[in-house]
């Protein structure tokens, strides 16, 4: 029998504690999947959001899963039920999507993964609550409201954590840690294109490094 939403929340959890930083990736090459995710790895940053917004994201999943057994890598822009099948079968062990949809809602529960739903509002927030999603992501963090939106949550919505992305960066993250319902927090500043695209696998842990560093509370 499938697990409970509520386990797979239970499950999720200690995942996005691990740094508190999640590595939000998007990845060109499959030969890059290894290298990035050790690089990460050697910063201090374990979770890592693979988007699916490639053709090489699932085989890069794949390669992270076998390769890096260290990392907990998932599939993010998770939006379909094909998404859903596709990352479970290359072996991500979360999913994250940028908000949810009754479809997706369906699909998640016949999937066995933790899943991070999206919301942008208390009405979204409340909804996805309802449904037993008490972990939730912020997004798009930033253009939403940032900080002080997600701190207006904390009072009335006391049981739902969030994990913010969209828009933050190695300067502003601490700011988003320290409120009560923040769990952890997200970006793409961990692997910036150009720094891929030049394969200086030294710089991205350099990022990693300085991201967990800055996230000690
Ligand atoms: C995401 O993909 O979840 C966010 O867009 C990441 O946002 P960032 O690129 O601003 O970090």
């Amino acid at each position: 029998m499938n697990s409970t939403v509520q386990q797979r929340q239970d499950r999720l959890e200690p995942m996005l504690r691990l740094a508190p930083v999640i590595a939000i990736v998007t990845i060109d090459d499959v030969n890059h999947a290894m290298p990035l995710a050790k690089s990460l790895l050697e910063g201090g940053v374990r979770a890592i959001e693979v988007t699916l917004r490639t053709s090489a994201a699932l085989a890069s999943i794949e390669a992270i899963r076998g390769g890096v057994p260290d990392a907990s890598v998932g599939a993010g822009t998770v939006l379909t039920p094909a998404d859903v099948t596709a990352s479970e079968n290359a072996g991500a062990l979360f999913f994250v999507s940028p908000g949810s949809s009754p479809l997706l809602i369906d699909a998640m529960g016949k999937s066995d993964v933790p899943w991070l739903p999206g919301a942008a509002s208390a009405s979204e927030a409340m909804a996805l609550f309802e449904r037993g999603y008490r972990l939730q992501k912020f997004f798009p963090a930033e253009p939403a409201g940032g900080v002080d939106f997600l701190r207006s949550l904390a009072a009335p919505l006391p049981k739902i954590k969030f994990c913010p992305t969209g828009g933050i960066r190695a300067q502003t993250m601490a700011i988003y840690l320290e409120l009560p319902n923040v769990i952890c927090v997200g970006g793409s500043w961990l692997s910036p294109a150009n720094v891929m695209r030049d394969k200086d696998w030294k710089a991205i842990t350099a990022l990693a490094r300085a991201a967990t560093a800055g996230s000690q509370r």
